[in-house]
């Protein structure tokens, strides 16, 4: 047994998103987002599931607060439902809906709490996709006027900001592929929106200098490992691109100031629409890069799709695949972390999402011995702290995710909570299962054991 103690400011948390908890999704002014129109359409999410009452979080939010100070939490990261505050997107604020992040935020400091508040995780007011969304080019002038609305409102208490969660997942899930909102499918589109993600972003960081706030700000990206199959100069060459399009279309252009030019050139004709000057604006220095790491992936050149690559779950020895068919591959985290600390100049990291669902059952009183989420979560703990170890600039952690929750197209089939929610219950009664005694016990001790 070896104890891994972690750095002594380190910053330990749980995480959630405003669509998949909140509920709540047409009360007191709120617009509708893509999500809210997503789900309402059939055949989009597994068994017609919507986040319409999700976790019921709008109502219950003290007790969760106040939950969260039971389980020892230093830091919650969560996000705000655009619509909630500006229901058109643009202009009108709506007071209600701006009051209940005021008051989260509050609830969060009276218990201790640090908060960490994503701009974007998702949830676009359906008003703007109307016009396009994020394959227009205003919508980096649209999210920087909403960012500066909340800067304005919670800027003196929150700590962390964060641009957008995922953007890889909202430019190519969400307008290429179209498995997620707004369900578009283009790879045009998809890439013109990452570019405007990316724009977005720095114009966002960009008013909140211009503000002279005192909190971080930051951008939290899916990152991965992509490893060629075989030596075959082909799956190399294939690996390189799918790395491209899921991390470097976005590192880049952030921390290096450039697209990655081999995969611009591999799409050609559906390059975006860049202009001079809009590089600058996305390379704006950034306070941390938050990076939401779930596996790792082996690649091989593939007869189809637009990258001509193919992906199989990365497996460490001895583990297998979650709920999500993802592969459990700790060991490609320390990777990862090396990697951005090479290569990237060792940024200040946090992990702002890690975790599982792997089917664990809830008995008649809700509980859940999950123990497989223990050994995913222990194993992952100790791969960060190797990161560490090797100098990787990590600041913090956090686990996603604080309770079960909707999981997008797989509705509420799959369980990543720390805490068991109830869905059939309509007070949606929550119970900490053994995973959130155990974290609370490396965060008590700041170490993990293993
Ligand atoms: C990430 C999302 C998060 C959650 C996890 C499982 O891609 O950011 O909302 O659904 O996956």
């Amino acid at each position: 047994m070896t104890l891994y103690q972690f750095p002594k400011d380190f910053l330990w948390g749980a995480a959630t998103a405003a669509y998949q908890i909140e509920g709540a999704w047409d009360e007191d002014g709120k617009g509708p987002s893509i999500w809210d129109t997503f789900t309402h359409q059939p055949y989009r999410i597994l068994n017609g599931d919507t986040g319409d009452i999700a976790c019921d979080h709008y109502h219950h939010m003290p007790e969760d607060v106040a939950l969260m100070k039971a389980m020892g939490l230093p830091a919650y990261r969560f996000s705000i439902n655009w619509p909630r505050v500006l229901p058109e997107g643009t202009g009108r604020v709506e007071p209600r809906g701006l009051d209940f992040y005021d008051r989260l935020v509050d609830e969060l400091l009276k218990a201790g709490i640090k908060p960490m508040a994503t701009l974007n995780h998702w949830d676009l007011p359906q008003a703007l996709q109307d016009k396009g969304g994020w394959v227009n080019r205003d919508s980096a002038d649209w999210f920087a006027d909403y960012a500066g609305v909340l800067f304005e409102a919670l800027g003196d208490r929150v700590s962390y900001w964060t641009t957008h969660n995922e953007p890889f997942v909202v430019a190519f899930m969400g307008y290429a592929q179209g498995t997620l909102a707004p369900g578009v499918a283009s790879y045009t589109d998809g890439f013109q929106a990452a570019h405007h993600l990316n724009l977005a972003h720095g114009r966002a960081v960009q008013r909140y200098r211009a503000m002279g706030l005192d909190g971080r700000i930051g951008i939290v990206l899916n990152l991965s490992t992509f490893t060629p199959k075989t030596d075959d100069p082909a799956d190399i060459a294939a690996a390189q691109r799918s790395e491209d399009s899921v991390n470097n279309i976005f590192l880049d252009p952030i921390l290096k100031g450039r697209y990655p030019a081999n995969l611009m050139n591999w799409i050609g004709e559906m390059q975006p629409d860049i202009r001079e000057g809009d590089l600058a604006v996305i390379n704006e220095p950034i306070d941390y890069l938050g990076i939401n790491y779930y596996f790792g992936n082996i690649v091989s050149f593939g007869p189809h799709g637009l990258l001509k690559s193919q992906s199989e779950p990365d497996l460490d020895a001895g583990w297998g695949l979650t709920g999500k068919g993802w592969g459990i591959s700790p060991s490609k985290l320390t990777q990862l972390l090396v990697h951005l600390k090479d290569d990237y100049d060792n940024p200040a990291m946090f992990i702002t999402e890690n975790g599982t669902a792997l089917g664990e059952p809830a008995d008649a009183e809700g509980y859940v011995d999950d123990q497989g989420r223990i050994n995913y979560l222990r194993s992952h703990f100790i791969a960060a702290h190797r990161a560490l170890s090797q100098g990787a600039n990590l600041k913090g952690y956090f686990v996603w995710s604080l309770m079960d929750n909707f999981e997008w197209a797989e509705g509420y089939a799959l369980r990543f909570g720390l805490v068991h929610v109830d869905f059939a219950d309509p007070a949606r009664r929550r119970t900490p299962k053994a995973s959130a005694a155990w974290f609370q016990d490396v965060v008590e001790n700041n170490a993990v054991c293993g």
